[in-house]
């Protein structure tokens, strides 16, 4: 078999047959398949699309590049979720103990933030003395113990993607649905877990630009599922504006920890989004057989506090300060040398927002990196004082940055005033949920 043949197939919108997708998965992790090659064929992989076959031939064939997770030997249906990236989406912290709360078993491996997008890995990290780099027997230990853990991913987990994601990133070819799909279900299949829930998001702070796309990213990671004999539900939700209010890691934890103890009202956009997540899961994991039961599950472990003590107990058993979980101990790690508000130039309706800006912002101000050695400030970020559709006044803030390093500071509020904009009139508000997809 030779590269060049199979380049030459797809450019010419011919099928890569079982055989064919593996000898390129495999020849190119061990290095005998050079980038070029690899990059030529994603680029006309992007061109001129694969079919569902394909994506599902080279998802398995990316899933058995490296390690897999067996989590056979754990109780119940073992559940995870997966949102493709987006700003202020706190959902993770949230959903995973809640879920447990209700009886649920979450083994959940997460990513780090990429430029302007959050990852839970950081938000984990702002609490003094968690570790996420945890071994697979103790990450199996805490499961079992108290039924959510949430660790940093392996180090050999799905090489193929590693590898693969870091030639896309400079290449122009991150934008195609099957090697998305390929990407995502690879390492979540590889994690072990029976059911997974999909986030797929939509919009200015979001891979996928259109509804019509990320509708078909997910069916195909439905169907990718399928094939491979695990239950996948996807949601498409909106990412126009950032999911919760807070963008910054203790900021979002602190969020998180506001929702758990019952602090957000009902509509509230992160809570909705969590709900209907967490509701996708419970129903996955046969522990309730309809929205509306799951739903009154979730909304009690809200209530009776049950969601934030085990939010509680896996930070303790990461080897972090469990006692800074509360709305004080929040405050303390939210803690900057300045508060600076941004505020309107006119007055008028907020009609629109660049979410993938506002993350831009939070990450000049420290709560990203730029590049893989940037250390992360816990502390700093932004809190949103306003959504899309909401009215504001002339001198009125939008938004209140959370400070140490004044250095970007300049940069960051010309970012926020590009990122908000305000009209005479009220214009379309986009809904929260576009589909959820069985
Ligand atoms: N997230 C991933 O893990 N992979 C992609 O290709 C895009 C988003
Ligand atoms: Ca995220």
């Amino acid at each position: 078999m030779r590269m060049v043949d199979c380049i030459e197939k797809k450019v010419n919108h011919e099928e890569l047959t079982h055989d064919e997708i593996q000898f390129i998965v495999d020849g190119f992790v061990s290095g005998e398949i050079p980038d070029y090659q690899m990059s030529a064929l994603m680029m006309a992989i992007v061109l001129n699309d694969m079919n569902e076959r394909e994506a599902a031939d080279l998802t398995l064939s990316m899933m058995c590049s490296g390690d897999t997770v067996d989590l056979s030997d754990l109780p119940g249906v073992k559940v995870d979720k997966h949102s493709s990236g987006g700003v202020g989406d706190t959902t993770t912290l949230v959903i995973a103990p809640l879920v447990a709360a209700c009886g649920g078993t979450v083994a959940k491996m997460s990513g780090r933030g990429l430029a302007f997008s959050g990852g839970t890995l950081d938000k984990l990290e702002s609490i003094p003395g968690v570790n996420i780099g945890q071994p697979i027997a103790r990450f199996k230990e805490i499961v079992r113990k108290t039924g959510v853990c949430v660790i940093g991913q392996t180090g050999n987990l799905v090489p193929a993607d590693k590898k693969m994601y870091a030639l896309r990133d400079v290449t122009g070819t991150v934008q195609s649905v099957p090697l998305i799909a390929a990407s995502i279900m690879s390492k979540k299949l590889a994690a072990g877990s029976d059911a997974i829930v999909l986030d797929v998001k939509v919009g200015s702070g979001a891979f996928m630009k259109t509804v019509d796309d990320a509708k078909r990213l997910a069916g195909l990671m439905v169907k990718m599922g399928k094939h491979l004999k695990r239950e996948v539900v996807a949601v498409v939700t909106d990412m126009n504006q950032p999911l919760g209010l807070s963008v910054g890691n203790a900021l979002e934890f602190r969020e998180a920890v506001q929702l758990l103890s019952g602090q957000l009202p009902t509509g509230d956009p992160l809570l909705e989004v969590c709900l209907l997540l967490g509701t996708q899961m419970l129903l996955l994991s046969k522990l309730a057989k309809s929205d509306e039961e799951a739903r009154g599950m979730l909304q009690q472990a809200i209530d009776n506090g049950a969601g934030l003590s085990k939010l509680r107990a896996m930070i303790h058993e990461l080897g972090g300060d469990e006692t800074l979980l509360t709305l004080e101990g929040m405050d303390k790690l939210c803690r900057v040398k300045r508060q600076v508000p941004v505020t309107a130039e006119k007055s008028g309706y907020v009609i629109g927002m660049q979410a993938e800006l506002i993350g831009r912002a939070a990450q000049v101000l420290g709560a990203g990196r730029e590049t893989k050695e940037d250390v992360i400030d816990p502390a700093v970020g932004l809190i949103m004082h306003k959504r899309v559709g909401d009215p504001i006044q002339a001198g009125e803030a939008i938004c209140t940055l959370y400070v140490n390093d004044e250095k970007n500071l300049d940069d960051a509020i010309s970012t926020m005033k590009e990122a908000v904009q305000i009209g005479a009139k009220p214009d379309h508000v986009a809904p929260m949920v576009y589909a959820v997809i069985r």
